[in-house]
């Protein structure tokens, strides 16, 4: 592959000399390809074996870790001309502590390479999202083929029980003396199985329409005899006053009908309940996301995945950058007098909204 442009292959002086915008975007053409070597690192396990911050040579560090060397090899490569990693004059390959914090499955201040993993599962799609351009419809949520395990280790950064519980006084009190629990749009059900585990009086239910998220879910959950996970369409959910605490977790968005699913949180829960919905923070008018740090990949990621699935549907396509001015304007529609909107301090994505009818 190569970049027929001749200002482009000159080499650097003629690339100092672009205008900012095309140097900017052969920035953004190397950031796109190392996003997807993050991902490939934080998959095979090497982040986690270079947090020791050793220096060792690819044999080496291909030995440690019983992967190929030539593919380790041209992979730190792209590591470190991405600046990732650092090369001394042996030419043995070092991850800075700094760097390894947020590096590997197990990264100490969480992960941001599992993260880069998003790249990998939307790029399959591409053609699939450029027919969508010239006929409509939607890309359904089988043609993503590691969608639950991303989305599931995006909830290691993404959601804490204290935190995320600390939004509502005395929740914890009343989840100790037994209450009844929804998680809507559970996937996997990992949020409700670390509730489940803490508060053994409290009856956990997690909904989702994957069949295949809910069979992981209940293997997981094995063990606990207060949790139930069921295949359900949440369109049709037709719970009512059955639940003293409702959670979506990034799961109203990219709903078929996210108002109706709305109403139906409303119906199920009883009167002096309350919802917790964490979801994507943005405004709604896109001129008002100029600044905001995710906005681009959080419009990649609903283009190629949150609003596509809900076309898929037969949905409205919501999308995922809908934003708390739409967000709040929905929810009343659905019933919710009270809503009070959060941030938490650990999640850079997401606003938490409390609401209570
Ligand atoms: C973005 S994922 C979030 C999953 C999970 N809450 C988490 O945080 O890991 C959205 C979830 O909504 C589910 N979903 C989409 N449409 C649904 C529907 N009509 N009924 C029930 N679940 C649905 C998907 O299968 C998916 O698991």
């Amino acid at each position: 592959m190569c970049l027929a442009h001749s200002k482009v292959i000159d080499g650097f002086a003629a690339q100092n000399e672009l205008p900012a915008f095309a140097a900017g975007l052969i920035d953004t053409l190397n950031k796109g390809a190392v996003a997807m070597a993050l991902s490939i690192g934080h998959r095979t396990g090497l982040f986690d074996a270079m947090r020791s911050a050793e220096a060792k040579s690819p044999a080496d560090w291909a030995r440690e870790t019983g992967l190929n060397e030539r593919y380790v090899t041209e992979w730190l490569g792209a590591m470190a001309t991405a600046g990732i990693v650092s090369i001394d004059e042996a030419g043995r390959y070092a991850l800075p502590a700094e760097h390894a914090r947020f590096l590997g499955v197990d990264a100490p201040d969480g992960t941001m390479s599992g993260m880069m993993q998003w790249i990998g599962v939307l790029a399959p799609v591409e053609t699939q999202i450029v027919d969508c351009f010239r006929k409509g419809g939607g890309v359904p949520y089988s043609a993503y083929s590691r969608f639950h395990d991303v989305m599931e280790e995006e909830g290691k950064l993404t959601f804490d029980a204290d935190a995320t519980l600390g939004l509502v006084p005395d929740l914890v009190a009343k989840l100790e003396a037994g209450i009844d629990v929804l998680d809507v749009g559970c996937g996997r059900g990992r949020a409700l199985r670390i509730l489940a585990e803490r508060f053994p009086n409290s009856r956990f239910t997690g909904y989702d329409l994957s069949a295949e998220a809910i069979a992981t879910a209940r293997d997981k959950a094995s063990g606990l005899g207060n949790i139930r996970f069921v295949v359900l369409d949440c369109m049709k959910m037709d719970d009512e006053d059955a639940f003293d605490l409702v959670f979506t977790f990034d799961a109203i968005h990219d709903q078929p009908h996210p108002a109706v699913l709305l109403r139906n949180i409303r119906r199920a829960l009883r009167s002096d309940g309350v919802y917790i919905g964490q979801d994507i923070w943005a405004h709604t008018d896109t001129a008002d996301n100029l600044q905001h740090p995710l906005a681009p990949f959080i419009y990649t990621i609903s283009l190629m995945h949150c609003m596509t699935v809900s076309l898929a549907q037969g949905g409205i396509g919501l999308g995922a950058a809908w934003g708390e001015e739409k967000a709040r304007e929905m929810l009343a529609e659905a019933g919710f007098g009270k809503v009070e909107m959060h941030r938490l301090e650990h999640d850079i994505q997401n606003a938490y909204y409390v609401c209570r009818t």
